[in-house]
């Protein structure tokens, strides 16, 4: 949606995801060394700057998990679709708690000698041959330029500007970001005192956004498997169910042949039929709802008219829809998609007979 840039469209739900996120942030960073300087205190304490550059770190690699987890967990189960809504501002913040423990590392490791700071950076540890003294920072410093990308273009101006094939391509890059992490924390963590803890919660880490993505994946599977072509005995029409066995204002989802995903809504008495697949960020339509009229996009609210498939002005995106009819009071619906944007006339649901 997107008819024309403003920086940031912000909201009040906006407003209050951006506010607990930044609070927890800060609340993080506060106990993480409120804790340190408990347990490592006397000799053995680390100077506040330490402490602070290591509060940052690990406030962004968890915010990272986060980012990660929310897209499987939505995917599993509606109940997370909320955190959806506002995954990019999760993922601005990230880079933001990200950017201020790379600075101030860059200042603390590098900035008290009389070489530039960057210089020092990019010379001092050239051992990249070696596992246990590898320049670990440098992979932080690659996920940072990463995230730096994201964030930038993160505004739905550049999905706009980029395509949404290109945009989306840069944003999967969140996982070399990640990869880039995990071996910044990995190989660090064996140069410093908290090898066993780092690589502990790291390896914990990786298991939980690993195991969710495996889990999110199945269920797609399983859900393409379930809505899989049914009674193909009349050519290219697909048997969705009867019309009751679609809720009110929402969808039932049907898979061609050819895997393309159709979502088919009951609205008002009557059923239409449009692709699965947001325009925005792919989000599955067929999960969302008719609101005012439209169909609306689980994820961001991306919304389009379901008897032609545009969205309502002063919006212009559009998606493709299909033909759908009743016979002997089944729905079926044709698996040959229509140009994006063509109106189709929705299929009268009969009144039931009161004889
Ligand atoms: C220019 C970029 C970066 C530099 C120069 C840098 C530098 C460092 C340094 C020197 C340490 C060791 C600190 C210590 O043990 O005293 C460290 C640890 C760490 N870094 Fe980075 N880093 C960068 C980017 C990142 C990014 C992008 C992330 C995460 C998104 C990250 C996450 C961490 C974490 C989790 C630790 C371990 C913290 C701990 O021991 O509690 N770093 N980094
Ligand atoms: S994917 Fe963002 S609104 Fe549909």
């Amino acid at each position: 949606m997107s008819a024309g840039y403003t920086p940031v469209q912000w909201n009040r739900h906006k407003r209050v995801y951006d506010a607990v996120v930044a609070a927890a942030a800060v609340g993080y960073i506060g106990v993480f060394i409120g804790v340190s300087k408990g347990l490592w205190a006397g000799a053995r304490a680390f100077s506040d700057e330490v402490l602070v550059i290591r509060a940052l770190g690990s406030c962004a690699i968890v915010l990272l998990h986060i980012v990660l987890c929310i897209g499987p967990l939505a995917r599993i189960d509606r109940r997370f679709l909320p955190l959806l809504y506002n995954r990019r501002h999760l993922g601005v913040i990230t880079f933001l708690v990200a950017l201020g423990h790379g600075v101030m590392a860059l200042g603390y490791y590098h900035g008290f000698g009389v070489v530039n700071p960057l210089v020092s950076f990019l010379t001092s540890n050239t051992s990249y041959g070696s596992l246990s003294a590898f320049p670990f920072q440098s992979l932080g410093a690659g996920a940072l330029v990463v995230l730096f990308l994201m964030a930038a273009t993160s505004h739905d101006f550049w999905l706009r500007n980029l395509s949404a094939r290109v945009w989306k391509r840069l944003h999967m890059m969140v996982y070399v970001a990640y990869a880039l992490v995990v071996g910044h924390v990995a190989l660090g963590a064996l140069q410093s005192d908290r090898g066993v803890l780092g690589t502990g919660a790291m390896f914990v880490g990786v298991v939980t956004v690993c195991s969710l993505h495996m889990a999110a994946g199945g269920r797609d599977v399983r859900r393409d498997a379930a809505a899989g072509t049914k009674g193909q005995g009349d050519g290219e029409w697909i048997d969705v169910g009867a019309p009751a066995e679609i809720p009110d204002d929402r969808a039932r989802t049907v898979c061609t042949v050819g895997g393309e995903r159709i979502a088919v809504f009951r609205h008002g008495g009557s059923v239409s039929a449009v692709a699965d697949v947001c325009k925005h960020q792919g989000g599955p339509l067929g999960e969302g709802k008719i609101v005012g009229g439209c169909i609306t996009c689980p994820w961001h609210g991306w919304q389009y008219r379901p008897g032609d498939g545009c969205s309502p002005p002063p919006f212009k995106e559009k998606i493709a829809t299909y033909q759908v009819r009743i016979v002997a009071g089944r729905v079926q619906v044709n698996a040959r998609a229509l140009p994006e944007g063509t109106p189709t006339e929705p299929a009268r649901i009969p009144e039931p007979s009161h004889d």
